[in-house]
């Protein structure tokens, strides 16, 4: 992949790239519509990803080109417009805005990699992340990781999505082998041990793209914080959803609206069941972590209702194959993947099946690959 982007590196700006840096996407074991909610979450950074490949260019000119959709963009630096507002360019335009009041240099940059767009493994963030991490050394941006992280937080709200800090995070602190266990409100996190033995992750792509801006992402974030606007004044002080227990789940049925309640419910169970997970991932009890993602998707489905009919009938046909021990809806929701823990390697037979039977229904094609924990940016550039 890196041989192929530094050809058209050489063949676009006639000279070698200063530097690399390879930005992965994420998956996340279990804690989902969570991190909004100062809440638990539990992913990692995966295998797959971006690579940027960059240079100096002396000018105030950031030239870009995206390798794997041959289109090309330039920024001036000195009459910056927002006129840049489609596909890949827009998150470029809101990284250069949110780094906006450091000096900035021109730069000649190639990206490309092997990363589904849309389907929930945070490609968006990756090309955020990537970008800001290659902004900021071309410039010699001195930033602490905290704030290179909220500042690839700010620039993708600025695409309207408010999204929380477990993408850019993951991607950020990825690390080979574990995953990250975050606290969403101080973000303190603790990097846990991957199962031991030969249980794979799989991520099963719906292919049903996403646009969790125009999706009822938002409307959820403002349920949970009118749950917590009533709470406040008619139970106790909270200051998210995440300071309350399992305990407080029938205590507070009858001050909620029955909607709110569901959505709040959920909210407090993904957290409990994140530190369930940890327990399990813990004591290597692959099938105790296999009934939580069960859990965690019937809640999702059912209470937060941010699953669709694709990603319901992928989990569901998981309950005919021993070889699947848990599987739910992850990430944003709407469509994109489910991630799946396996018991080994699926077969190409699994594979085809699976494959027939979900284009028999859906009238398309699903993807099925395996996702590893993988060092994220900061790990792979110690590495270097
Ligand atoms: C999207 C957001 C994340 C998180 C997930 C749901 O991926 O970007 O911050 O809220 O949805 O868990």
């Amino acid at each position: 992949m890196e041989g192929r982007l530094q050809d058209i590196y050489f063949e676009k700006f006639g000279k070698k790239p200063e530097m690399h840096v390879f930005s992965p996407g994420r998956a996340n074991i279990i804690g989902e519509h969570t991190d909004y909610n100062d809440g638990f979450v539990l992913p990692f950074a995966i295998e797959q990803g971006i690579t940027f490949l960059a240079s100096t260019n002396q000018s105030f000119e950031i030239r870009l080109y995206a390798a794997d959709v041959n289109e090309s963009c330039i920024f001036d630096l000195n009459a910056l417009s927002d006129r840049h507002d489609y596909g890949w360019t827009k998150y470029i335009y809101q990284a250069i805005m949110a780094m906006g009041h450091h000096h900035l240099q021109g730069m000649d940059v190639v990206f490309g990699g092997n990363l589904p767009i849309g389907a929930g493994v945070s490609s968006s963030s990756a090309l955020i992340c990537g970008f800001l991490t290659v902004l900021s050394r071309v410039s010699d941006v001195n930033m602490s990781q905290e704030a290179l992280v909220e500042m690839a937080v700010t620039a993708e709200r600025g695409q309207g999505l408010r999204g929380g800090i477990m993408d850019q995070f993951s991607i950020f602190h990825g690390m080979q082998g574990k995953a990250i266990l975050l606290d969403c409100k101080d973000y303190s996190s603790v990097m846990i041990d991957m199962l031991q033995g030969d249980y794979t992750f799989y991520l099963f792509n719906t292919n049903v793209k996403h646009n969790l801006v125009k999706s009822d992402y938002n409307t959820r974030r403002d349920e949970c914080d009118q749950a917590v606007d009533i709470l406040n004044k008619s139970y106790k002080p909270i200051q998210s959803l995440r300071d309350l227990t399992v305990t407080d789940i029938e205590p507070i049925q009858s001050l909620l609206p029955s909607l709110l309640w569901s959505r709040a419910s959920f909210v407090i169970e993904e957290n409990d069941r994140v530190h369930q997970a940890v327990k399990a991932m813990q004591s290597n009890d692959a099938v105790q972590l296999g009934a939580l993602l069960y859990a965690s998707h019937e809640g999702l489905s059912k209470k937060y209702e941010v699953s669709c009919s694709e990603l319901d009938w992928l989990v569901e046909m998981t309950l005919d194959y021993d070889q699947i021990l848990g599987a739910r809806m992850m990430g944003g929701g709407f469509g994109g993947c489910t991630i799946n823990l396996v018991d080994g390697v699926l077969s190409t037979t699994f594979c085809k099946e699976i494959d027939q039977k979900f284009t028999a229904q859906f009238g398309h094609h699903p993807d099925i690959f395996s996702v590893y924990p993988s060092d994220g940016i900061f790990q792979k550039l110690i590495k270097i």
